[in-house]
């Protein structure tokens, strides 16, 4: 036989035991989203290379390493979404939905990056992502954080730490980077290889440097803070009162530049210390520039992303029992052949009908194999049908956790499930 297929590195089989969590996680998401006011809004996996290169910024680790670029069968240069913001914004300019409106828009799905796979970093992995367009106060950027602390409360997910920075409008950046590039050229012996290639490239993104022996040029590097705008300044002092009022805590990262550069005005991170060194379960940010890059409107705006796999390991690690909506609760084993399997087969459809999730049992098999199949189906009673059964109008129940089991008439089965299920 021949070696079988294997995975694509980095990208996982989700399989049903975790699933049982993601959907717990995204039904949460859904209601405290739609508690705020967001809806759904799905985009393509695929889009034309050039959105992200505008978007994300062609020196950017995205842009220059991590997109899964390929051609088309037309010569169309395509990428798989490394990210949903541009994808959002490029379907909302599209569609006439952002200009002269308020939009509140959430999506979920796979993004796609090559990066090094390791615990916490895939090559395919998922994101709820939020994006509110046409809010330039700091109002909106307090209400997003809002929004993300009920749905941690909502999840149960706690010792996350919120990290915040303003990185000004794109002239304060620019300026910044002029004065940072003339200090990290005086100290050019004491940078790492890395750094030395993002000097002139991205220089922000030295500052990202997680090298030990970077950390004492690091610390004497021009602030960003001392180059903002006085309307980012403003901007940013008001939103620290705001999320003091809403009783958010934060701490300001100074460094926190983000890897993607759109970013205009607030960026933040919610990062966790349990994860190793994939810190960062949601971040985002203002992007107050980017729907007019992309050919819209000059619109305001701003989101976060949350990386599904790591909220998803978060908590597992915190574990507790979960219950399971998609497994049976009633298990239907059929004693005998076809007479008896369509009596089944009909019993299980009149309990569905009266909402209860019902198994029936398929495939034959002694009683003794289908019992142990009920069992590990996760049901609580099982059925039995057999011939005496039909013949008296009764069905066995064998609660599978004990072994009791007791004969009950099929008027009587509805209440009983009821009683004993709720
Ligand atoms: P990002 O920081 O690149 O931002 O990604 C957001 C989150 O996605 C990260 O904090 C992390 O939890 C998760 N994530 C990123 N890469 C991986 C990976 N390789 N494996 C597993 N999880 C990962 C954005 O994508 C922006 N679009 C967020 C945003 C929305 N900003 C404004 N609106």
């Amino acid at each position: 036989m021949s070696k079988h297929i294997q995975a694509i590195r980095g990208m996982n089989d989700l399989l049903p035991d975790d699933l049982v969590w993601w959907q717990r996680i995204e039904e949460q998401a859904r209601s405290v989203l739609h508690a705020y006011g967001y809806r759904e809004i799905r985009f393509p996996v695929l889009e034309k290379t050039d959105l992200y290169r505008r978007s994300i910024g062609e020196v950017t680790d995205i842009v220059e390493k991590e997109m899964y670029t390929f051609e088309d069968r037309n010569g169309e240069s395509l990428t798989l979404r490394p990210e949903g913001t541009a994808g959002c914004v490029r379907a909302g300019i599209e569609n006439g939905i952002l200009h002269n409106q308020v939009q509140r828009l959430w999506y979920l799905g796979p993004m796609f990056r090559h990066e090094r796979p390791q615990k916490g970093r895939y090559r395919q992995f998922h994101q709820i992502g939020v994006e509110a367009f046409g809010m330039a106060t700091p109002d909106l950027d307090t209400e997003l954080l809002l929004l993300c602390q009920r749905l941690w409360r909502a999840l149960g997910v706690d010792g996350l730490t919120l990290e915040l920075n303003s990185l000004g409008t794109s002239q304060a950046r620019a300026a910044y980077r002029e004065a940072l590039v003339a200090y990290l050229q005086g100290r050019l012996d004491e940078l790492d290889e890395d750094s030395r290639q993002r000097l002139h490239k991205n220089p922000l993104r030295v500052l990202d440097s997680k090298n030990p022996a970077m950390q004492p040029v690091i610390g004497d590097a021009p602030k960003l803070t001392a180059y903002l705008d006085d309307v980012s300044l403003e901007h940013f002092a008001t939103l620290g009162k705001m999320l003091a009022q809403a009783g958010i805590k934060f701490v300001h990262n100074p460094r926190l530049v983000r890897g993607l550069d759109y970013y205009t005005r607030t960026v933040f991170e919610w990062t966790t210390d349990r994860l190793g060194a994939q810190s960062a379960v949601c971040a985002g940010g203002r992007y107050d520039g980017l729907v007019s890059m992309l050919g819209g409107q000059d619109t305001a705006a701003a989101g976060f992303a949350i990386g599904l796999e790591r909220l998803v390991e978060l908590l597992q690690q915190k574990g507790g029992a979960i219950e399971a909506a998609s497994r049976p609760q009633v298990y239907v084993a059929i004693a005998g052949e076809t007479e008896e399997a369509t009596q089944g087969l009909a019993l299980a459809e009149t309990l569905r009908e009266e909402g209860f999730r019902v198994e029936c049992h398929c495939g034959g098999g002694s009683l003794k194999s289908q019992l142990k199949r009920a069992d590990r189906s996760g049901a609580k009673l099982a059925i039995l049908i057999g011939r005496d059964e039909i013949a008296r109008g009764e069905v066995g129940v064998k609660v599978l956790a004990s072994g009791a089991q007791e004969q009950i008439g099929r008027g009587e089965l509805t209440a009983y499930l009821r009683s004993r299920l709720v």
